[in-house]
């Protein structure tokens, strides 16, 4: 076994880069608005930053009209996005938005059209509300943004102040956006515009219902990393290789219970988060993720029966019982890290989560490959010592 000293060295030396990692700032777009120069000299009256996805709108309003003639600038979230910019008459939300949305058709030539949006399932291009000319959008190569160009004729109820919902997207499959991430951003992009008034006064994210379910996204994250993607693999790695040393005989086992029952009780915990949040997203379904937490917490209910329906040791069952508590054992360790990712890619973190979850995922890997060689040095030393008996995987559980 290692001596401790270079293990916490081990440790060290993979916490100070995390650390640095989660200490870093972000980096930020630090254009603004009245900065900016539109191609072709276009000049607008106002502009503003909007306050996420780093996006942009210049605008010119004519109250007598009255019109809108806008130019919204965003970075798709992949070149191969689309961004979006809509007014949505009834209220600052996604559904009922009357959106303009561009992208890159796959002859490679931007496009924007006009979408109704009615549902979070689907949407498709179609009329709007209002009567929109001058559409026109263009991708820039040398930054990455696309920008949307349009005059928008406005019915006499709406304005000056409106609600305004913006968003943007990294793909598009047969001319269809596909749906967006739901990163904090992503979720808070919306809010009113007073088209009297420029500067980013004039914008205001306004839900606080998006955020305390963004709360609510990340409790269930945090849960159902700390159980399925890191107490039961370290459950494992306990189980199979603590017991490889006489003098750990009958502690490995209770650390292992006891990680699998934490593990369990916290998993048990996220997986009622993950179903609530499932309810409250109306048309919004993520089917395998669900699936796969579904058939997780199937198999970790029966491994926690398994343990009471443990054979004794010299009973003839105990090495079926031995395949089936270790098969479902890696399958749930498997599950659970794949579905981990699957979360990360519907809640979309910041970066560096991804990353430190694959720096820990690693280590541990790394441990559980350190300790194979070592429980395969000490077998094989048993094994000659003492010829007779052959070291036996199945001992203790
Ligand atoms: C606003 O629209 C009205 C009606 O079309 C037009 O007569 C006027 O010139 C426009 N004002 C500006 C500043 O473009
Ligand atoms: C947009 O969809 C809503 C809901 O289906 C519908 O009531 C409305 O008439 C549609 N608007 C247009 C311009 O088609």
């Amino acid at each position: 076994m290692a001596s401790s000293s270079s293990f916490s060295s081990k440790y060290l030396g993979f916490l100070l880069p995390l650390l640095v990692l989660l200490l870093q700032p972000q980096t930020s777009f630090s254009l603004t608005c009245s900065s900016q120069s539109l191609p072709r000299n276009k000049i607008y009256q106002y502009c503003t930053d909007l306050p996420k996805l780093t996006s942009y709108l210049h605008w010119t309003y004519n109250s007598s009209k009255p019109s809108l003639t806008l130019a919204f600038i965003a970075s798709p979230a992949k070149p191969n996005g689309w961004i979006a910019w809509a007014i949505n008459p009834i209220s600052p939300k996604m559904v009922g938005s009357q959106a303009l949305i561009a992208f890159k058709q796959p002859t490679g030539v931007m496009t924007v059209k006009t979408f109704n949006v009615t549902t979070y399932k689907s949407i498709a291009p179609s009329k709007i509300d209002f009567e929109v000319s001058d559409m026109e959008a263009e991708y820039s190569n040398s930054d990455g943004v696309m920008r949307i160009y349009a005059t928008i004729i406005l019915p006499k109820n709406i304005g000056p102040v409106l609600n305004q919902v913006w968003q943007v997207g990294s793909s598009v499959t047969n001319g269809i956006p596909d749906i967006h991430g739901f990163a904090d951003d992503n979720l808070k992009s919306l809010g009113t515009l007073d088209l009297t008034k420029g500067g980013s006064s004039s914008t205001s994210s306004v839900v606080g219902g998006a955020n305390s379910k963004l709360k609510k996204k990340n409790i269930h994250g945090i849960l159902n990393v700390v159980s399925w993607g890191l107490l039961f693999p370290i459950g494992i790695i306990i189980a199979r290789y603590l017991r490889t040393f006489e003098s750990a005989e009958p502690a490995w086992f209770y650390l292992h219970v006891f990680c699998q029952i934490s593990a369990y009780v916290i998993g048990v915990a996220g997986w009622g988060t993950g179903l609530k949040l499932g309810s409250q997203s109306q048309g919004i379904r993520f089917t395998s993720h669900r699936n796969i937490g579904i058939v997780l917490f199937s198999f970790a209910t029966l491994q926690i029966f398994a343990l009471f329906l443990r054979p004794k040791k010299e009973h003839k069952y105990r090495t079926y019982w031995n395949i089936y508590h270790h098969g479902i054992g890696y399958l749930i360790v498997v599950l659970g890290i794949i579905n981990v990712f699957k979360g990360l890619d519907i809640l979309v973190p910041e970066k560096r989560w991804r990353d430190a979850y694959i720096i820990v995922l690693a280590v541990l890997g790394g441990i559980a490959l350190f300790l194979e060689v070592i429980t395969w040095i000490v077998v094989l030393k048993r094994k000659s010592n003492k010829s007779t008996k052959p070291y036996d995987g199945h001992n203790g559980a």
